[in-house]
C-alpha cells in the first residue's frame, strides 16, 4: 500500500491568499525556511494505478498536475481516481468534487449519512453535480466496520466517529452527530500494517485512542501549535478546540498524545498557515523532532 500526500495544509493553504501573518509573508518574500502547501487531501493505492482519493480539495487540479502517477492514460479520457472518500463536509475537503464533473460515469463517493446530508443542504454540491457526472453514493457507518473500495482488493478501510465539528453551514454545526467527522483506519491486508488518518481531530476518545495505538503510521491533525494561536495572531476569535482541532503544545496536546503511541511514524498533517512548525528552523519544529514527530509536505509518499 502506498499513500501520497496531495495536500498537507489546512483550509486556506500556505500561503493563504489574503493572509499577511509572519509565515505567509515570509514564504511570499522568501525570508523564511518553509515550503508552500496545498489544501488537505491524500490518495491511497495498492497497485500504482487505481487510487482512492481521500478528500477532494479546492486545489485538486494543481495536486493532480503534480502527481502524474494518478493519470494512467488507459483511454482518451481517464483518471487513476477510482473513488472519493470524505472525512467531513468542510470546504477544504469537498469543493474539489466540482472539478471532477467531466467524468462520463457517476463518481463513486464514500461518506457518512451526515456528510451526504450536508452536501445536499448547507453546501449542496451533490445537487450541482447531478447535472454533470453525478455520484454513486456509498454510505459509510462510523462504527469501525471494515469495507473495501473496488478495484482495490487488499486495502481495508474503516471509519471511526470523531469529536470535532460539522462545518458552519451544516444544519447540525451546534448539534453534533456521530459521522459529522471521521477518522480512517487504512489497513494493508497483505502486510497487516495500518495507517490512522484524522486531519481534523478535536479530542482523543477511547475509540480514537485504541485506533491510534493499533496503527503503524499516524497521520493526524497538525492544524495549530497552541489553543489560542488564531486569537493571539489576530486572525480569528476562535480557539482551536472550538474549530474541532487539538493543538500540539501544552498538557493534553497532540505531542503528549503521540508520545504515548507505539507507531513507527507519527506525522502531522492539515497544518494551518499560522502554525510555527511550518518554519523548518523554528524552535517548535525542533521540539517535534525531539519527539520523533514529522511534518507532512505535499507530494510526500508513505509506503507500508
Ligand atoms: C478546518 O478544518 O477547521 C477548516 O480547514 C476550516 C476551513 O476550511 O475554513
Ligand atoms: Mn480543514
Ligand atoms: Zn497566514
Amino acid at each position: 500500500m502506498k499513500i501520497r500526500i496531495l495536500g498537507s495544509a489546512a483550509g486556506g493553504g500556505f500561503p493563504q491568499w489574503n493572509c499577511n501573518c509572519a509565515n505567509c509573508t515570509g514564504l511570499r518574500s522568501g525570508t523564511i525556511v518553509a515550503t508552500a502547501r496545498t489544501q488537505s487531501s491524500i490518495a491511497v493505492t495498492e497497485n500504482d494505478t487505481d487510487w482512492v482519493l481521500i478528500n477532494a480539495s479546492p486545489d485538486i487540479l494543481a495536486q493532480l498536475r503534480a502527481a502524474p502517477a494518478l493519470q494512467p492514460a488507459r483511454a482518451v479520457r481517464d483518471s487513476g481516481i477510482c473513488a472519493v472518500l470524505l472525512m467531513d463536509a468542510q470546504i477544504d475537503h469537498v469543493t474539489g468534487l466540482l472539478m471532477l464533473r467531466e467524468r462520463s460515469t457517476p463518481l463513486p463517493l464514500y461518506a457518512t449519512t451526515q456528510v451526504f446530508g450536508d452536501l445536499g443542504s448547507g453546501l449542496p454540491l451533490l445537487n450541482v453535480l447531478s447535472h454533470y457526472c453525478g455520484v454513486a453514493r456509498q454510505v459509510i457507518d462510523p462504527d469501525d466496520t471494515a469495507f473495501t473500495i473496488a478495484p482495490l482488493a487488499s486495502t481495508r478501510f474503516s471509519a471511526i466517529a470523531l469529536e470535532s465539528k460539522a462545518p458552519p453551514y451544516s444544519p447540525h454545526r451546534n448539534d453534533p452527530h456521530p459521522g459529522d467527522n471521521i477518522g480512517l483506519r487504512i489497513t494493508d491486508a497483505v502486510s497487516g500494517k495500518s495507517v490512522f488518518y484524522a486531519p481534523g481531530l478535536g479530542a482523543i476518545t477511547p475509540a480514537v485512542d485504541a485506533a491510534m495505538r493499533a496503527a503503524d503510521v499516524l497521520l493526524v491533525d497538525g492544524t495549530f501549535w497552541t489553543e489560542e494561536e488564531m486569537i493571539t495572531l489576530g486572525l480569528s476569535k476562535k480557539p482551536a478546540s472550538q474549530m474541532g482541532h487539538l493543538a500540539q503544545s501544552g498538557p493534553g496536546g497532540m505531542i503528549e498524545v503521540l508520545d504515548a503511541m507505539p507507531a513507527a511514524r507519527k506525522i502531522l498533517i492539515h497544518i494551518n498557515n499560522s502554525n510555527p512548525i511550518l518554519r523548518e528552523d523554528s524552535p517548535e519544529r525542533a521540539i517535534l523532532e525531539a519527539h520523533g514527530i514529522e511534518v507532512a509536505t505535499d507530494n510526500m509518499e508513505i509506503s507500508l
